[in-house]
């Protein structure tokens, strides 16, 4: 048994914040923001918590589907930035908000490759014969951990939500191929100091820039684009097609020039790739399904074609799929 993708949903807060509007505030300009990421604004939550964005991505994705929340098995959240630290799981309130009565529900965390994961559990549990329809979300809301001051990370971020119903499929439809990697040894680069419990907040006196994202950019660069090349390769050869029959790569939204530099090495053309990062900026995990979406409900993906996800990021952690939709 196979699984794939019966219908996507999105959530972006509707507070847009453009890059002008950013250099009233720090001392950055929109030229600056737009040649070193592609990106032109975000969107940011204002009371939108994290499990409100997932419940209103994961409503309108049953809304485009003939399968009930009743009819889910499972569902995940992929996020970095959950309502709680520790517990209970934002999944949990998702499916409370959405009525899945008969449904587990848990959440992951890989960062910016969370939703990969998250698919590729979802798969897993579909191909064991445990579960028949899996929703799988990704949710950030990273503003709450973006330094305002920092204008070296602070720009590159944005809010959203996105989800995918996966179900089973018994046919040529489904995931062709895979790849999950971690290299923990790079867990500096990208890294939250402050708030788990190896620094906890309360009691301590804890510096503020470790309460938010700390960044070590050139070398999340250098490893994203090599983790996007190899995925460039080893997807196709694993599948066995050619990157010809790929209708769309949809990467996380990161950076361009990450995207640029990897293709350019790969020597795939720039047309390929779906990217909304201009108006969105990084939603890390949730970035894949909003892009998803887009697609899905501007009637751009069709059954039968290929399209391949690609997530890297904090962990560091890298990962791709190819799905025959
Ligand atoms: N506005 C204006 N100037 C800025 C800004 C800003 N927002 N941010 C940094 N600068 C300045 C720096 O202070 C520096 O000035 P200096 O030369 O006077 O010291 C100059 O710009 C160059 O800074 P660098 O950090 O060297 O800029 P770089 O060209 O490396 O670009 C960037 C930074 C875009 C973050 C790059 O390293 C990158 O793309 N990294 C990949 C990481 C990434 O995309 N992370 C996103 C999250 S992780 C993920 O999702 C995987």
């Amino acid at each position: 048994m196979n699984a794939t993708i019966r219908s996507t949903g999105a959530y972006l807060p509707p507070k847009r914040v453009s890059n002008q509007d950013l250099a009233q505030i720090i001392d950055t300009s929109d030229e600056w923001i737009r040649s070193h990421t592609g990106i032109g604004s975000r969107h940011l939550a204002e009371n939108e918590t994290t499990s409100e964005m997932a419940t209103e991505a994961a409503r309108e994705a049953l809304s485009r589907c003939d399968i009930s929340a009743e009819e889910l098995d499972m569902i995940l959240v992929a996020t970095s930035t959950p309502d709680y630290i520790g517990f209970p799981a934002t999944a949990s309130i998702v499916q409370n908000n959405i009525g899945a009565l008969r449904s587990g529900a848990f959440d992951l965390a890989a960062a910016c490759t969370g939703f990969v994961y998250a698919m590729e559990c979802g798969r897993g549990l579909i191909s064991s014969g445990v579960a028949r329809n899996v929703l799988v979300i990704g949710a950030e809301k990273l503003s709450s951990l973006v330094n305002w001051k920092d204008r070296s990370t602070c720009v590159l971020f944005g809010d959203g939500a996105g989800a995918v119903v996966l179900s089973a499929c018994n046919d040529d439809r489904g995931f062709l191929a895979s790849r999950m990697r971690s290299d923990g040894s790079g867990a500096d680069a990208l890294i939250v100091r402050a708030g788990g419990i190896r620094n906890p907040i309360r009691g301590q006196n804890i510096p503020e820039e470790d309460l938010y994202i700390a960044m070590d950019g050139r070398r999340v660069y250098n490893f994203a684009v090599q983790v996007n090349t190899e995925l460039f390769e080893v997807l196709p050869a694993e599948a066995g097609i050619s990157i010809d029959e790929i209708k769309y790569i949809v990467p996380h939204q990161a950076n361009v020039r990450i995207i640029k530099a990897a293709a350019k090495r790969a020597g795939i053309p720039m047309e390929k790739f779906y990217l909304n990062i201009e108006e969105y900026a990084n939603t890390s995990a949730a970035s894949i399904p909003i892009a998803l979406n887009d697609l899905w409900k501007d009637g751009r993906l069709n059954p039968g074609d290929v399209i391949m996800t690609l997530g890297f990021g904090s962990g560091l952690t890298y990962g791709g799929q190819l799905i025959r939709l």
